[in-house]
């Protein structure tokens, strides 16, 4: 199998990651990271694996990651003020670059963001982005940034593991980019749009890169359905939400899940 391993520091070259670590196999990454994190990993230090066997999602949800497919990456970064102030602008920071970069190499690929963390493409899950955060006390001392991108066509879950439409890149793009060339990319543009996470046109990108925006959107909030339409997203990655009786809700960034109704994607 040709391993992304053998010439991980060739892709990274030049980049400010100033460690990594390198796994053929290891449970999740993210776990990984928070370890390291917590015996000091330096800002951008990377944690890359060819396989998960506990790869995580939101709310413990598993993440399908088979040998030598996919791209299953954690980085630590060291907080900075504004992503204190509003961590969830860094999944959105993961998968806003992760489309950019998408985007780029395919100008007219039906992508988009699914909020809070997904990435689509033709209305089927490519990637996702799971932040964790390590704490002492009440602060912030390091935050991973995980996402696992389906690259090649064995990554794809099995049907009974979706529980929404799953697909790769090598289904959906012409020329879908290798996966080291493809974590360069996508790491340029982290480091790029990192430095402007706290200026509006964060939140513009962000805004516009989101799908569904003219959809009727059912939501699953705790233990509540709302069905309504998305107005706005706030300055902290909160959705506001009109439901069809006119209320206004905040649905709160991580606790939902968001399905369309009738899509415009
Ligand atoms: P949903 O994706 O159902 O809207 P969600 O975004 O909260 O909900 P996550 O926790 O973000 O879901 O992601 C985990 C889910 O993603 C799993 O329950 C599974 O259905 C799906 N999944 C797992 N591995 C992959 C993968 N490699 N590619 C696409 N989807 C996956
Ligand atoms: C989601 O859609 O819920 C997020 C999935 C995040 C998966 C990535 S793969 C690399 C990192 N390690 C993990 O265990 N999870 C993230």
């Amino acid at each position: 199998m040709d391993s992304l391993l053998d010439r991980l520091a060739s892709f990274l070259e030049g980049l400010p990651v100033p460690a990594w670590r390198a796994f053929e196999r290891i449970g999740s990454t993210n776990d990984e990271a928070l370890r390291w994190a917590e015996a000091g990993a330096a800002d951008w230090s990377l944690v890359l694996a060819e396989e998960q066997t506990a790869g995580r999602g939101r709310h413990g949800r598993k993440w399908h990651t088979p040998p030598g497919a996919a791209l299953a990456v954690s980085l630590i970064l060291r907080p900075r003020p504004a992503e204190r102030r509003w961590p969830a602008r860094l999944t959105a920071l993961a998968a806003l670059a992760l489309y950019q970069v998408l985007r780029n190499m395919a100008p007219t690929l039906p992508a988009g963001i699914k909020w809070p963390n997904d990435v689509l493409i033709n209305g089927k899950k490519v990637a996702g982005v799971l932040v964790e955060t390590l704490w002492e006390a009440d602060f912030p001392q390091a935050f991973v940034v995980g996402m696992g991108v389906n690259v090649r066509k064995a990554s794809c879950p099995p049907l009974h593991e979706q529980a929404f439409p799953a697909t790769t890149l090598e289904d959906e793009m012409p020329a879908p980019p290798g996966r080291g060339p493809l974590l360069r990319a996508w790491l340029e543009a982290m480091i790029a749009w990192r430095e402007r996470l706290a200026d509006p046109a964060f939140l513009t990108a962000w805004q516009e890169a989101l799908l569904w925006r003219e959809a009727l959107l059912e939501v699953e909030s705790g233990d509540q359905t709302l069905i309504g339409r998305w107005l706005a997203l706030e300055e902290d990655g909160r959705l506001r939400l009109q439901t069809l009786d006119g209320h206004i809700h905040l649905l709160p960034f991580g606790e939902v899940r968001l399905r369309a109704l009738a899509s415009d994607s």
